[in-house]
């Protein structure tokens, strides 16, 4: 993997670019750039990418797995992240299902866009942005910062190595079938386990208390009537963040 890197100094999304490369690109092609002028967030948010205070990079892979386990390639890269950032002395935790937080605020996201027909995959795109010296973020100041904002130092390209080697490890570990080292990292760096923390749904909170991720990065939940539930997408707030 990321054996070979498409580097732009500027471009409109790297998800958007890898995209349109990857039905003739290799297994593990990383598509890189210094800014985005629409950079893409989750649920159709924009994901504001400013030149020389960010990484913005989407990779490309092609495994041969059922639909129903793609969604657990966000985990593996959020995992992944979270234990490159702790290797360098950033305290990072991972706010499910795959936000990085430093601090108590986001300082990654993650996009993950699928081609698939039927039950075969063509690709998939995992697309990261990670905020390293950002430092002004109006109206989002609140719930989102950098990793300098935060007092932390890292240099781009050794986050990235950390990054991708680590990446290569739980990827390989989950082509092979297994995901211990993934989802020990998903619960020992989980900002939201064994916390009451609410499920957002159109807008309606409803407050839970989080015990457990299974083992296809499902978050396990018990609701208010005691009641045992997997909780498959979506957004969850915790109190303070
Ligand atoms: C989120 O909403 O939390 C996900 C943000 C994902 C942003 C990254 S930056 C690199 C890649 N290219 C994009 O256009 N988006 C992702």
């Amino acid at each position: 993997l990321a054996q070979n890197i498409l580097f732009f100094q500027t471009i409109d999304s790297t998800n958007t670019y890898a995209n349109k490369i990857a039905e003739k690109s290799e297994e593990g092609t990383v598509v890189l750039a210094n800014e985005q002028t629409n950079g893409k967030g989750r649920t159709g948010k924009k994901w504001i990418s400013e030149e020389n205070v960010g990484v913005y990079f989407s990779i490309i892979l092609k495994p041969e797995i059922p639909l129903s386990k793609a969604s657990f390639l966000t985990q593996i890269a959020g995992a992944s992240l979270c234990l490159a950032l702790n290797k360098n002395n950033i305290p990072a935790k991972i706010k499910w299902p795959n936000d990085i937080i430093v601090g108590g605020k986001k300082i990654s996201g993650i996009l993950t866009e699928m081609n698939a027909e039927i039950d075969r995959i063509n690709f998939i795109v995992v697309g990261i942005g990670i905020n390293l010296y950002k430092t002004s973020f109006d109206e989002l100041s609140n719930v989102a910062t950098s990793i300098e904002n935060e007092g932390f130092e890292i240099e781009r390209e050794k986050l990235l190595k950390d990054f991708f080697e680590i990446f290569e490890r739980l990827y390989s570990e989950f082509r092979k079938n297994s995901i211990v080292e993934t989802r020990k990292t998903l619960r020992d760096y989980s900002a939201v386990l064994g916390k009451e923390i609410y499920l957002i749904n159109n807008g309606e909170k409803e407050k839970v208390f989080a015990e457990n991720i299974d083992e296809n990065g499902n978050l396990i939940v018990r609701d208010q009537m005691g009641i045992i539930r997997t909780v498959f997408s979506g957004e969850i707030s915790i109190r303070g963040l």
